[in-house]
């Protein structure tokens, strides 16, 4: 290994670790909220190959029509993944919530990744309040995204959206470096 290389995986292993840690938090989550998301409806999407769950690739996430207009609905990403021994089917690997826009919006659908900006704790969205709050520092944020109250360095990250065939809804989910005031792609 090259100097280069070996300071380059030094580098990266902070960020790594981060990353594990974020995942970890997300996959709990995500498993453990889907008791307490009464109201909140949760699709455990059909699709997702590896690629995609890794941010490569557009994800169908459902239709607009599923969606109303400034109700957060989140849908899980799953993954089958495999180790060396072992191969799991729908492996939960994060979530988005998509917030269907008012007819004269510039964008039909706004997606969020789940996952807190401060340390990749996950959000939850609060019906009574109309918002996005993470339970572990305190942090809220706008429906829109924004951060209103908290230590989150950034509000939520957004994900790029597309609308094929006039109604399918398709988001390129990644994940971004925590504690950041940069929103900064990981995967
Ligand atoms: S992880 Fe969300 S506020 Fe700290």
């Amino acid at each position: 290994m090259t100097n280069e290389n070996k300071n380059h995986s030094k580098d990266e292993q902070p960020d790594r670790r981060q990353f594990i840690k974020g995942a970890s938090c997300v996959i709990g989550a995500a498993i453990g909220a889907v008791p307490m998301a009464a109201g909140v409806r949760v699709v455990l999407s059909p699709l997702v190959d590896k690629e995609a769950a890794e941010g490569g690739a557009m994800i169908r996430l459902g239709d607009l029509g599923d969606l109303e207009t400034g109700v957060p609905m989140k849908f899980a990403i799953v993954a089958d993944n495999s180790d060396k021994w072992t191969r799991y089917k729908d492996v939960p690997v994060g979530a988005v919530y998509l917030v269907k826009q008012k007819e004269d919006a510039k964008e039909p659908v706004v997606a969020f990744n789940t996952v807190c900006p401060h340390l990749g704790c996950f959000v939850d969205y609060r019906k009574e309040k109309q918002d996005f709050f993470c339970p572990c520092h305190d942090s809220n944020f706008a429906l829109n995204g924004k951060l209103k109250n908290g230590v989150s360095p950034r509000g939520m990250d957004t994900l790029t959206v597309e609308l094929r065939n006039t109604t399918e809804v398709w988001v390129k989910f990644q994940r971004f470096k925590a504690n950041s005031k940069n929103k900064i792609a990981i995967s």
